[in-house]
């Protein structure tokens, strides 16, 4: 048997973070390093034998190299069926269909998501369970413990699998079968949404552009916008993928979509602008004119879903992160629907969606999905977004102006300060935490603080406690600033600052988001002491 045991060492001295294992390139080229953290996943993980497992990528720099690694070691460790996505391709979204389409037992897919690729970018695996939800966080302990001791890992020294190349072959005794990487997924869409009026809109003139930032969504926007759906051909640009992603940073927000940004502010701007990162799962959504902040956008979609056949029934529940705006919560208010506030990271979501008790959540990091599958999904935002257009026969500013009046308007920004000394880190958040008890009562401009605490998560699903989550000061309904560490950041330590303020006079909600959110800007710096403790005078950036 040309199963090889090959001697390891401990390579992981820090845990993953809130989406997998990221890290920079260089640190995952290093001989046995993926192959360390896979064999501790085999180990960790006795429901893969025998069972079908998920590979792909996002397309970027070393993926085929880790793919081909990742097949050979499942054929080491008795997986019976592995699916590859044509070519190294799955967008994450569309991985998480497939493990649940095929009954898999898991799923790895190599991505960092939305962060630069490359010899000096970064690299990431995201390992996912049955159901197609990344592994908890008790899981993803257990296997960064495994593999502080693991010894050894088991590969499979054979023939070269052609990955780009449809069909069925074998390794050892598994059955490799290499996919279509888009087909399952596209039909999925057009299962849930009405393509036929969307198609019809598309023929009277409507036009959308959806930016794919040369990663993995180039495939999949190309057959769904183009072929399914008849939109013109420029309706999706930067739809190969690239090794490098073109040398862009394709994270979908105001600063590193500048292209697209510039189309939707254009005089002649189509009716949707909107794009999707590195590995598909989130979203930006621009009108003419029009920036939908994430927050926004989940609450205009909770309150239009109905328009599309999938959710016509209503919902079952609706959640966001805690960090993002509470926009949402006022809809789920007015329509009685259950709600839950989650911390931040996508795996939250799961266990309710599991549980039945959510259709529709999202994040303020431009995520988005629904109970269709267990990530956020960026193509699924873009599609519901054209349903309702479609449907509902409104303008983009129309369907947001109308929003805005019913409901009120949540000013936000996000202001990351990116490769903080750890100390500096440390010295900002302890600080904040020590002060929180007092500052409730106090008053700042006007603005009285109603409750300031370290927000703590209590699964209602299984009763499991997350601490820690965050920093929040709440000024009733008003504002709210948050403050938290990122679990995703690949060097030093990322701290981000979240603010929100809300506007219902009807006059003041189409101001610019900047000028209405410098006062509380103010008042954070005032309470955190950033700038103060760090040598920070500005954020690394602002979205
Ligand atoms: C960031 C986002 C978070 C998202 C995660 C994975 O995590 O803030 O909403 O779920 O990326 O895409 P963070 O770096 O803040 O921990
Ligand atoms: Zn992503």
């Amino acid at each position: 048997m040309p199963i090889r045991e090959i001697a390891t060492r401990p390579y992981h001295d820090q845990e993953p973070g809130t989406a997998g294992l990221r890290r920079k390139t260089a640190v995952f080229q290093q001989p046995h390093y993926l192959e360390n953290f896979l064999q501790s996943i085999f180990n960790v993980e006795p429901a893969l034998r025998d069972a079908t497992l998920v590979i792909g990528g996002d397309g970027r720099y070393h993926n085929r190299k880790a793919i081909r690694t990742a097949i050979a070691m499942a054929t080491a460790n008795g997986v019976a069926r592995v699916i590859v996505g044509q070519g190294g391709f799955l967008s994450t979204p569309a991985a998480s269909h497939l493990i649940r389409l095929r009954n898999a037992a898991g799923g790895f897919v190599f991505t960092a998501s939305h962060n630069p690729a490359g010899a000096e970018g970064d690299f990431g695996i995201k390992y996912s369970r049955a159901g197609g939800g990344q592994a908890s966080t008790e899981l993803t302990e257990q296997i960064f413990a495994h593999s502080r001791k693991l010894a050894s890992y088991r590969i499979f020294e054979g023939p070269e699998i052609d990955i780009d190349r449809r069909g069925t072959v074998r390794l050892g005794a598994t059955e490799i079968d290499i996919i279509d990487c888009v087909e399952d997924y596209a039909a999925l869409m057009q299962s849930l949404f009405d393509f036929d009026r969307i198609r019809a809109w598309f023929k009277h003139g409507h036009r959308l552009r959806f930016d794919a930032m040369h990663a993995v969504t180039g495939p999949y926007a190309k057959q769904i916008f183009l072929d399914r759906l008849g939109a013109p051909a420029d309706s999706v640009v930067n739809a190969i993928p690239l090794e490098d992603f073109g040398g862009g940073h394709p994270d979908p927000n105001l600063t590193y979509a500048k292209e697209l940004v510039r189309a939707a502010m254009a005089k002649d701007a189509p009716d949707l602008c909107a794009a999707s990162d590195g590995d598909g799962d989130r979203n930006l959504i621009l009108g003419p004119r029009l920036f939908i902040s994430p927050g926004d956008s989940l609450a205009m979609l909770a309150a239009n879903l109905k328009l599309v056949p999938a959710y016509r029934d209503g919902l079952k529940g609706l959640a966001r992160s805690m960090p993002t705006t509470r926009a949402v919560d006022r809809v789920a208010r007015e329509s009685g629907v259950e709600f839950h506030e989650t911390p931040t990271g996508w795996k939250f979501f799961c266990n309710l969606l599991d549980a039945g008790r959510l259709t529709l959540c999202g994040e303020e990091s431009f995520g988005t999905g629904s109970d269709h599958v267990r990530e956020k999904d960026g193509l699924w935002a873009v599609l519901a977004w054209l349903n309702i257009l479609a449907t509902s026969g409104r303008s983009m500013s129309e369907l947001a102006e109308a929003h805005w009046q019913h409901y009120g308007r949540h000013y936000f920004a996000r202001h990351d300060y990116e490769a903080l000394t750890q100390a500096d880190g440390d010295k900002v958040m302890n600080g904040l935490a020590e002060t929180l008890p007092g500052l409730i009562g106090q008053d700042f401009d006007g603005l009285a603080v109603h409750a300031a605490d370290d927000f703590e998560y209590h699964d209602p699903v299984d009763g499991s406690v997350a601490m820690h989550q965050g920093l929040r000061i709440d000024f009733g309904d008003e504002a709210r600033i948050v403050l938290r560490r990122s679990g995703t950041g690949t060097s030093g330590v990322t701290l981000r600052l979240y603010l929100e303020r809300l506007e219902t006079r009807p006059d003041e909600l189409l101001r610019d988001t900047t000028t209405k959110l410098a006062p509380l800007a103010a008042i954070a710096e005032r309470i955190t002491h950033i700038a103060e403790y760090t040598g920070r005078k500005t954020p690394s950036t602002i979205t």
